[in-house]
């Protein structure tokens, strides 16, 4: 088992990274506090693993919050309903939630956890790829309106993440491979040799191996904790996480949330985010070929497809929530593991950039 601090003062708290930890509590229970427990998790996750981790708990008897599955469930309607449901078992400031599943899970869990009481513990316990090398960590929680996604949220860090790479294994294989895009984004903005042994392990990635997952997960979240030890509140280096993301967003927007996996949009963005920043001249020629053979490998799409016009990708870039007003900022790459914060791209570069992308 890893363990990574995330060092942010008196808000600092470990992430444990491991096979097999939900049946091996000896390495986390000590660290739950002896207060009252309330489980969120969906339908989906519940069969798996909520029966293991309650066992975990020992004579603990949490109260579970479970909620359908889905990116939709992650509401206004759901969070009004979690609250109530705490009301209603008379949970106080003292309690503390566990959130057990995928980055929706953990995103809504956290928020009430945000906002219950103005703020009580909580607990991340991520199943998916994407949670483990992400959501579950950095403390940015959220729920979706229908006017956007995450417009609702707070910054509020769990007090523990237990990552089990066990989990991984009954993930769908979208679900799997769009969560390896996420770890090949902190190979590209901060560690080329990420990047060389996701090249060389290709076989190893496709099969799930769990060593390789641990050591992969745990070099993430050794990313994101530096980053967010360094800029808690995104007023800086935090956005170049976003690598791949504007492009990303504005292909799911377009696609109406159906066609594309976030990891699979954000793969497309890298490439494309990618090309802009040779085009540029920031980086060498050959990089963009090089990671969209990395993601074509690890079967996941690499080209804008021939239905999302330029003109509409350009203007849905400009919405997106990572521009400060009146720029268009991006997030390209200076070098291979090395990523830069830009507001100098010209509307026809962008234009450029995603042609190169088709
Ligand atoms: P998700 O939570 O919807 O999980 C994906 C699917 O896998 C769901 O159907 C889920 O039920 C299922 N699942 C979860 N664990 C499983 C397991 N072990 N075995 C089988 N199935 C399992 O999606 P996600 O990709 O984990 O997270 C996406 C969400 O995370 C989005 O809402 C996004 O906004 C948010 N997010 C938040 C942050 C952050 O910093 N807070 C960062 C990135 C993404
Ligand atoms: N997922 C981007 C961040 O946590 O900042």
């Amino acid at each position: 088992m890893n363990r990574i601090e995330i060092a942010l003062g008196q808000r600092s708290y470990p992430v444990l990274v491991g096979a097999s930890l939900l049946h091996q509590p000896s390495h986390w229970l000590p660290l739950i506090p002896e207060v009252p427990l309330v489980i969120f998790t969906n339908e989906r996750v519940a069969p798996l693993y909520l029966d293991t981790l309650v066992s975990a708990l020992g004579g603990r008897q949490p109260h579970t919050f479970i909620l359908p599955d889905g990116e939709a469930e992650k509401s206004f309607d759901n969070y009004q309903r979690a609250l109530e449901f705490l009301a209603q078992k008379g949970i106080r400031r003292d309690a503390c939630l566990l959130a057990l599943g995928g980055g929706v899970i953990g995103d809504l869990c956290g928020f009430v956890a945000a906002s219950w009481m103005r703020g009580i513990r909580f607990i991340q316990f991520p199943t998916t790829l994407l949670a483990q090398v992400d959501a579950s960590v950095g403390g940015k929680t959220a729920i979706n309106l229908p006017a956007g996604k995450n417009l609702v949220g707070a910054f509020h860090q769990p007090s523990l993440v237990v990552a089990d790479v066990s989990t991984l294994t009954t993930l769908d294989e979208r679900e799997y491979r769009a969560g390896l895009a996420e770890v090949l984004k902190y190979g590209a903005i901060r560690d080329p040799e990420l990047i060389g042994l996701m090249e060389q392990q290709v076989t190893a990635l496709n099969r799930r191996d769990a060593a390789l997952l641990i050591d992969l997960v745990s070099r993430s979240v050794e990313h994101k904790a530096s980053v967010v030890a360094d800029d808690e509140r995104e007023a800086g280096i935090r956005a170049t996480l976003n690598f791949g993301h504007s492009f990303g967003h504005a292909i799911e927007a377009l696609t109406d949330y159906t066609r594309y996996l976030h990891g699979e949009a954000v793969a497309i963005g890298m490439v494309a985010a990618s090309h802009l920043s040779e085009q540029r001249g920031l980086c060498t020629p050959g990089t963009a070929a090089r990671l969209a053979k990395l993601l074509q490998q690890l079967d996941l799409p690499v080209t804008i497809p021939a239905d999302l016009s330029t003109d509409h990708l350009l203007e849905r870039m400009g919405l997106d929530k990572k521009n400060v007003t009146g720029t268009r900022r991006l997030i390209l790459l200076e070098a291979l593991g090395q990523a830069y914060i830009d507001s100098d791209s010209r509307d026809e570069q962008i234009r450029r950039a995603i042609d190169h992308t088709r």
